[in-house]
């Protein structure tokens, strides 16, 4: 269980200083799928560079599990899909992969046998030993995905997969996560742009605004589990996309 409780972050000082977040709270609570919405620069972000242990935040707590860990105990229990896919070029992509498993102390050889079982689920047989360039871009994300969750850890924190992809493409990823997710469960906090991305996928939504950066607003995702993207179809799910798309509209004015 995550808690982020009245967390604050401040960059740079004085004529510079930008308040990136500001009395942020929010729980994603054991396999719960919550997505975080919002505007370029309201500091989603920053948000889960804090959660997962990269940086400090300035005030407020993040608990997990009802504990405070400090930040660098905290980078070993997310796993964390950065916004940039970071696959290295003169790597296979099955070397990409196992990464993440070969730098915990994994033998290279257990790391790649781990990660070519999982190939199949993430639609990436054959492409074992090629380049990451030689991807489409859906199949760097999942590629990306996959490298996160090798690492095995109970809650992904997922910032903005799909975000950098045409409509199509992201359409079908969001339906393969949908899918995957049935199978993998765990908890996850999902940092999108897309108000039908947030209702396809989570339970909850919570809507941030920028400068600074704080959430406005809370919502219930009361749709049947397990989810296909068709579930956001209904009309119920459109009156939640229409909302969400009101408050983001409003905030891009405010920005
Ligand atoms: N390392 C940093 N140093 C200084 N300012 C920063 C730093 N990181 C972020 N910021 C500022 O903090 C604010 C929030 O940035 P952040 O990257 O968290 O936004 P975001 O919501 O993830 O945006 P996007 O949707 O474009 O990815 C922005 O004003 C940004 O300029
Ligand atoms: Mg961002």
């Amino acid at each position: 269980m995550l808690e982020v409780e009245s967390v604050g972050k401040r960059y740079g000082s004085g004529d510079r200083e930008v308040v990136a977040l500001a009395d942020v709270s929010l729980s994603v609570a054991e396999g719960e799928f919550v997505a975080l919405v919002g505007p370029s620069g309201c500091g989603k972000t920053t948000l889960l560079n804090l959660i997962a242990g990269l940086d400090d935040v300035d005030s407020g707590q993040i608990r997990v599990d009802g504990e405070s860990p400090a930040a660098e105990q905290r980078l070993t229990r997310f796993g964390y899909m950065p916004q940039e896919d970071m696959l290295f070029p003169w790597r296979t992509v099955l070397e990409n992969v196992s990464l993440g498993l070969e730098v915990q102390g994994v033998d290279k050889r257990e790391a790649r046998g781990r990660a070519v079982e999982l190939f199949p689920q993430f639609g990436l047989v054959g492409f074992e030993h090629r380049r990451p360039h030689e991807l489409s871009g859906g199949m760097r994300q999942r590629a990306s995905f996959l490298r996160t969750y090798l690492l095995g850890r109970p809650f992904l924190l997922l910032d903005e997969p799909f975000g950098a992809l045409d409509a199509i493409t992201r359409g079908q990823l969001q339906a393969w996560l949908a899918e995957t997710w049935n199978r993998i469960g765990g908890s996850a906090l999902l940092v999108t742009h897309d108000p039908h991305e947030a209702v396809a996928l989570s339970d909850r939504v919570y809507v941030m605004s920028p400068r600074p950066g704080r959430i406005t607003n809370v919502l219930e995702v009361d749709l049947p589990r397990p989810r296909t993207t068709r579930a956001a179809e209904t009309q119920a799910a459109h009156r939640l996309i229409d909302f969400l798309r009101h408050e983001t509209e409003v905030d891009e004015v405010r920005a």
